[in-house]
């Protein structure tokens, strides 16, 4: 008999299966000649609002290399564009907010117009879920076999380009805000974190099967901070999709949280924890429950430079994850710079057992 579980939701869920399930964070991205051409068609919140792009820019890479996984093509700032806070995406700069700091910069904010303003993104999501449960094949993947992956930013992540009003290295104008207005600072993650899950749900019922929650800069905060700006929000999220979709697998990334990483898959009861570049996988797995799937995590500079060098260290990540659940992934993104045969020979490698 062959499998009636998809391979990926079926480890999300704590099965362990051999080899294991493979997908790449950005893996629809710049990597790809054929996301460079759409590129030049439309602007970026365009592609991500129009479902004929949105589903053909997330199929890209399952077409190509077949992964296990396939997360929908959109963005973490959507939802504060979604609440009204302006957004540009402005080539080589990357995203321009309009900063919000203060208590009437959070009340022009309105959670009430996001269902609306997404409902592209649901018709993407309703559209992609027809296409992976279809029967027609996608690329080398198999049919049925291809789970859907929505997901958002975690509210502290998102918080930083809120209030910074564009991407930076420290996010100092936002953590020094968090510390002279701590009241301001937390009613804006806890909007977040209500607005987030709200969001999370509502592409769960469109046909999300998994969704992750991305928390990038989470390794900035010192532990009291992390507890409070990303455990106890990830805890919160995690416990309102549970409530209304129980059998729906919730992966967090708390990026370059270091310890914090491994209280952070005690407390927050996430059922999937990703791990970056820096992370021992097989030291994490020794320190967190064994009903943690962990997801990750070849550094995306190994895949950029490929060969036999990326294809030892692939299969050693994978190894020593064997008989635990696991999701092959990278600690990161996917370099726009990789040459895609690199990334055909990495899906190739873990497979190859
Ligand atoms: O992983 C995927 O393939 C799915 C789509 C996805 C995108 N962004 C598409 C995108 C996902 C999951 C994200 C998450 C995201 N967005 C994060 C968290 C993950 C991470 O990388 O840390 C963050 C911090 C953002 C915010 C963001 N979006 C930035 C800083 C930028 C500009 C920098 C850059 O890489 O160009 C974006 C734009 C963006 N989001 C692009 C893509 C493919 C590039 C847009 C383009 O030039 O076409």
């Amino acid at each position: 008999m062959t499998e009636t579980r998809k391979p990926l939701l079926a480890t999300l869920l704590g099965e362990a299966t051999w080899p294991p399930p493979v997908w790449l964070m950005r893996q629809a991205g710049r990597f790809l000649p054929e996301f460079r051409a759409l590129r030049e068609k439309a602007d970026f919140l365009t592609r991500c609002m129009t479902p004929d792009m949105a589903v053909d820019i997330t199929l890209q890479p399952i077409r190509r290399f077949g992964m296990d996984g396939a997360i929908l093509f959109s963005d973490i700032l959507i939802l504060p564009w979604a609440m009204g806070q302006s957004l540009d995406f402005v080539p080589g700069r990357g995203p321009v907010l309009g900063p919000v700091r203060s208590q009437a910069d959070l009340e022009r904010l309105d959670p009430g117009r996001v269902t609306k303003a997404i409902e592209p993104v649901m018709e993407t999501l309703q559209r992609l879920r027809r296409i992976v449960d279809g029967p027609e094949a996608i690329g080398p993947a198999r049919p049925g076999q291809v789970t859907l992956i929505g997901f958002a930013g975690a509210p502290f992540t998102v918080a930083c380009y809120m209030v910074e009003g564009h991407g930076s290295r420290e996010f100092e104008e936002t953590r020094r805000l968090a510390y002279t207005d701590p009241a301001f600072f937390d009613r804006l993650i806890d909007l977040l974190t209500t607005a987030t899950a709200d969001m999370l749900c509502a592409q769960i019922e469109a046909g999300a099967e998994a969704v992750m929650l991305f928390d990038s800069w989470s390794g900035l905060l010192p532990p009291s901070q992390f507890r409070r700006h990303v455990i106890e929000p990830a805890r919160r999220i995690t416990e309102i999709i549970r409530s209304r979709h129980p059998g729906t697998p919730v992966i967090g990334f708390p990026r370059l949280g270091g310890l914090m990483a491994i209280e952070y898959g005690h407390q927050t009861g996430v059922n999937a924890m990703a791990l970056d570049t820096g992370a021992d996988m097989k030291a994490v797995a020794a320190q967190v429950p064994d009903t943690l799937v962990l997801q990750g995590n070849l550094d995306p500079i190994r895949v950029l430079a490929g060969g036999e060098g990326m294809r030892a260290e692939a299969r050693a990540i994978r190894d020593a994850m064997k008989g635990r659940p696991h999701v092959f992934n990278l600690g990161h993104g996917v370099i726009p710079a990789t040459p895609p045969e690199h990334v055909g020979d990495l899906i190739k490698t873990i497979r190859d057992v």
